[in-house]
């Protein structure tokens, strides 16, 4: 008979356990490295680490996006030598995976004995008041493939990881995002050029980067950040009761005003390249969203655990 996705990550969880060596093999916390910040992976420990790559693992999908390599390692954090499992590249739903597929890293992490999930990405600015280079800690969020039926629990509830209608609000837990806040400031990091906001993420499926009217209409709806990823993992985190916090780089901030007019005067008399210039004002591009990512990366191996609170 078929093995449900119960079964599969339990069978993906027991050929890590073989294969991780004894002091790496039980995360506590899983966390997943976004669009260019696989560089998280230089703040853990040197030593004792542990890599393998996604394609190496059983069941796991296959990334197809550049830059978004996979694999996870094994290692520790922070001066408490906490033992964590970062997931660097992560399979996207546009790429075609299905829901059940793009969450069942996350499932891995579970059966794995994870209990907090630390998940990072690379968004669009809606919010006006977002620069490029912020920080947007997720407090809630828009699951709008979801809500019309691309929802990673759709189907046969599994039992084995949680109940069938689990509630969502709050599911950005509180008592880490306070320790955040806390944290930013021990670490002076309010001094800095970024800024940590907390907001709504909304995730559209892609991979099509969103149109003038589409800014506005999720802008509408009262998101801060628009991205193709997280809201999946989040969702199947929460249900099997793993704890999550979520952080977005803001990478490129939403064009909202509609776009010139065939009829506007002002654009009549430019060359094609003058034209050019103009429209290509604001708009998102993959290798400006890599570069924000690498930036950042390289903030995030400066700054240190010091000052973090328990
Ligand atoms: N839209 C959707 N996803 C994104 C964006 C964006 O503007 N920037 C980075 N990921």
């Amino acid at each position: 008979p078929p093995r449900n996705v119960f079964q599969r990550a339990t069978e993906t969880a027991l050929y890590l356990r073989q294969n991780v060596p004894q002091e790496l093999r039980h995360p506590q916390v899983a966390i997943v490295c976004g669009s260019g910040l696989g560089g998280l992976a230089e703040t853990i420990h040197p030593e004792p680490v542990f890599e393998t790559a996604y394609a190496n693992i059983p069941n796991f999908p296959q990334s197809t996006v550049q830059g978004h390599a996979g694999k996870l390692i094994f290692g520790l954090i922070g001066p408490a030598k906490l033992p964590v499992v970062l997931l660097v590249g992560r399979a996207h739903f546009y790429e075609g995976h299905s829901m059940e597929l793009v969450t069942f890293a996350t499932r891995v992490c579970k059966v794995l004995g994870v209990h907090t999930m630390i998940v990072t990405n690379a968004a669009g600015g809606l919010n006006p008041d977002y620069n490029v280079g912020d920080i947007v800690l997720l407090n809630d969020h828009l699951n709008l493939a979801g809500l019309v039926g691309f929802h990673p629990l759709r189907g046969p509830n599994i039992d084995d990881f949680g109940v069938r209608f689990p509630p969502l609000s709050d599911a950005y837990d509180l008592e880490l995002r306070k320790r955040v806040h806390k944290a930013w400031k021990n670490l002076g990091l309010d001094q800095g050029k970024r800024r940590i906001h907390e907001g709504t993420y909304v995730f559209a499926a892609g991979p099509s980067y969103e149109t003038r009217a589409e800014c506005r209409l999720l802008r509408g709806f009262g998101a801060d950040v628009v991205g193709m990823s997280t809201v999946p993992e989040i969702v199947v985190a929460r249900h099997s009761g793993i704890r999550v916090l979520a952080f977005s780089l803001v990478t490129n901030k939403a064009v909202f005003e509609p776009g010139p007019r065939g009829d506007d005067p002002e654009i009549q008399n430019m060359t094609s390249a003058e034209l050019d210039a103009h429209l290509s004002k604001g708009k998102a591009n993959h290798e400006e969203v890599l570069e924000a990512g690498r930036e950042a990366a390289k903030d995030m191996q400066v700054s240190d655990t010091r000052g973090v609170p328990n």
